[in-house]
This record gives C-alpha cells, structure tokens and sequence, in this order.
C-alpha cells in the first residue's frame, strides 16, 4: 500500500516572514482517509501542494513509499502518483464527462478503446448513469462534477489522492456522498486518501484527524 512520508518539512513562501508549512513530520498511509483542518491561512493548501510535488519544501524531505520527492521526475510524479481533487471541481470545460476521465489515460498512452472502457467502469462506480457520460461538466449538478473528478483522479492510476475542501461546495447530503466515495476507496481498495477540510462532521468520518495550526501540524486523538 501507498505511502507519503513527510519528515521535518517546511515551506516559506517567497518574500515571506514566516514559513506557511513549519517542521512538519507525519506519514499517511494506504487504508485510510485521513482528515487535515485548522484555520484560514493555517498552512493545509500549502501542504497538499507540496505533498503534490507542486511546490518544493524549502528544507525537509517527501518519500512516496520510501523515495524522496527530489530525486524523482515530479512531472512523472505528478501524472502517475498522486491526484488532486479540488473544492471548484476543476473540470475542462469544453471536454465531455467521458473525455476528461479518460484524459489522464490518454496522456500515459493507454489506448482509445481501453481508456474509454476504463472510465465508463469508474463513472458508473462514482454513480455517474451513461445518458450523462457525453454531457458537458457545466451540465451536471455541483456533486455530479466532483464525482467526475474523483473518476479522473482514480484514472490517473494514481494511489494517492490529495483532496482540498472537496465538499466545500456541495450541500450535505452530496458532501457525505462524496465522503462515502473517498473512505470507500481508503477502506475497500486501500487507496491513500488525505482529505483538508474545515467541516468537522466530514473530519469525524475520518480514520486519522490531523490539525494544522501556524504550519505546525499534529495529530488528534480520535474517540474511535
Ligand atoms: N502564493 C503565495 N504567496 C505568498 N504567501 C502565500 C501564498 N499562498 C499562501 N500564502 C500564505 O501562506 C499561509 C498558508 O496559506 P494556505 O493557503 O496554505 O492556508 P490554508 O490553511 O489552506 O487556508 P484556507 O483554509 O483559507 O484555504 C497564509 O499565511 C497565506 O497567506
Ligand atoms: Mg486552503
């Protein structure tokens, strides 16, 4: 199983006074969703985009399963290892359903055919019914789009998903679907799944809570 492990990482952005992600140690693992929160400005976008190899730690290493972050191609990172999944959805536009799923399969040079097959099995298990495949994204509900793009995240191959606000814009009850979708995937195909969110109702479904606080990150102790 997956597993991304982040020793003494910190993160100043440029021209900064303080660092954003300060001394941050911990290690998500395979088999569960974990749940960062903490305040507006607390450092979690900025964690998650150095967890995506977006952004390089100013000191500090990354390993995904044992590997660090700066010896790899991050491109190659990017595209196979982990995938996003953000609060707007962030859908193209102007490709169908089908075609955003099967666009990261198209980018690794999996075959027309096959992609399209692929993401017709991964919508139809997010709950996304055939009639809506050719469907623009602007023509789906809010929680429709999000579980478009949790089937493009999982169509990257990726074990690793990195999910920012993901029901940020979605009412409650799309929200705990969505939710139910992503600890699915931690519990049942043992993906690794690191979910920021400021909704504690969402945090408490969480296996692992995590509180960011000043870019200090620590570990809550859950009742379960
Ligand atoms: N591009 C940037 N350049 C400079 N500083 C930034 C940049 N992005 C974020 N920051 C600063 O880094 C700190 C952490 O920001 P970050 O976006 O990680 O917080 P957050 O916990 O995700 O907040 P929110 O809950 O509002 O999304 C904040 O002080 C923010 O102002
Ligand atoms: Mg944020």
């Amino acid at each position: 199983m997956p597993e991304l492990r982040l020793e003494n990482v910190t993160y100043r952005y440029r021209n900064a006074e303080r660092a954003a992600v300060e001394d941050v140690s911990c290690s998500f693992r395979g088999g569960e969703l974990c749940a960062v929160v903490g305040p507006s400005g607390s450092g979690k976008t900025t964690l998650l985009s150095l967890m995506a190899g977006l952004d390089k730690p100013s000191s500090g290493r990354i390993l995904m399963d044992g590997e660090d972050l700066a010896s790899m191609d991050l491109d190659r990172y990017r595209r196979e290892k982990v995938a996003m999944i953000f609060q707007a959805f962030h859908l193209f536009p102007l490709l169908t359903v089908l075609e955003n799923v099967c666009f990261p399969m198209d980018l690794s040079g999996v075959p027309e055919k096959d992609a399209e097959g692929r993401a017709r099995e991964l919508l139809s298990a997010v709950g996304i019914e055939e009639e809506k495949h050719g469907r623009f994204p602007a023509n789906l509900s809010g929680g429709e789009q999000q579980r478009v793009a949790i089937a493009r995240a999982l169509a990257s191959g990726a074990r690793v998903l990195l999910a920012d606000e993901p029901t940020g814009n979605l009412d409650v009850a799309n929200g705990r679907r969505v939710m139910d979708i992503l600890g699915r995937l931690a519990h049942e195909d043992g993906y690794c799944v690191v979910v920021v969110t400021h909704n504690l109702a969402i945090a408490d479904a969480a296996d692992r809570v995590w509180r960011m606080s000043d870019g200090a990150l620590s570990e809550e102790v859950t009742g379960g």
